[in-house]
């Protein structure tokens, strides 16, 4: 049996013990359809677990609506806010961006199991990236649990509605500050927790009412010994220099950044 028919089976055997309980005969809402129309199968049925399970108690209205994941707003059965990702198992763009070099491999073509998988353990690896992160103490959200393609962790905002982007904050902000700040977070990632964000921008960062800056997104992010760990720092941090730039901060040049995020040891 593959891994797309061990699943099926365990969802047939999860959606008949749900029917007699007559649970999964309540009346669906309209976030239910919705959900339907987004995604596939399992990754319903991964839903509805983690809410049976009262991993997620309530699931609203959705963050964002990226090609390779939907964020949504929700709540654990403490009350705790959430963010739940969702990697998109049926996604083209996902196929073309992420895959783009698996998808010659014949190991990949053949077994359409393959791809779910695949796309698991980017859920896994932004959780375990995340738990790796917030455990040395830099300011990521807080990882709550992953369950195949599905990632919750905590919710950076208020009353349901989350916090800006770093490229959202408004122009009357102290854009000095954010830079500083910003740095802090990318060189704590480094020194505390030897990791480097894989896709750094202006976009991977939230900023709080604090304001305080956290990073998120960290599914590519890599650890400081890998092999493409110093071409996405210097390229992380060219992303932000231009960025910080344009708002009129007077910008360090890359080998002071590098040194700093480093913690001056090479
Ligand atoms: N923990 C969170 N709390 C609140 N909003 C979030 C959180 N994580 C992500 N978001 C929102 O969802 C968007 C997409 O999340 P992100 O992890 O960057 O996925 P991707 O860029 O792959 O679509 C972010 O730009 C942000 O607006
Ligand atoms: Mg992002």
């Amino acid at each position: 049996m593959d891994y797309e028919d061990k699943i099926e089976e365990k969802l047939r055997r999860r959606e008949y013990k749900l029917e007699k309980e007559q649970r999964y005969l309540r009346k669906r809402s309209e976030l239910d359809e919705v959900l339907e129309e987004v995604f596939d199968r399992v990754t319903l049925m991964t839903i509805y677990e983690l809410m049976n399970d009262g991993v997620i108690e309530d699931l609203y209205g959705v963050i964002s609506t990226g090609k390779e994941s939907r964020i949504y707003y929700a709540r654990n059965k403490q009350g705790e806010e959430l963010a739940v990702k969702i990697y998109l198992v049926t996604s083209a763009e996902f196929k073309r961006n992420r895959l783009g070099y698996v998808v010659d491999d014949p190991r990949f073509k053949r077994i359409p199991g393959d791809f779910r998988k695949f796309i698991n353990l980017w859920a896994q690896r932004e959780l375990k990236n995340l738990e790796e992160a917030y455990n040395a103490g830099v300011k990521v959200p807080k990882p709550y649990f992953v369950r195949r393609n599905v990632l919750g962790m905590q919710f950076l905002g208020v009353d349901g509605s989350r916090y800006p982007l770093l490229h959202e904050v408004e122009e009357d902000m102290d854009f000095n500050e954010l830079y500083g700040k910003t740095l802090s977070v990318v060189a704590d990632l480094y020194q505390k927790a030897g990791m480097v964000h894989g896709d750094l921008s202006q976009f991977n960062v939230m900023v709080t009412d604090g304001p305080e800056v956290y990073l998120i997104d960290l599914a590519q992010a890599v650890g400081i010994k890998h092999p493409m760990a110093e071409a996405l720092l210097i390229h992380g941090l060219e992303t932000l220099t231009r960025f910080f730039a344009k708002k009129g901060v007077d910008v360090e040049d890359l080998d002071t950044l590098m040194m700093f995020v480093k913690g001056g040891a090479e």
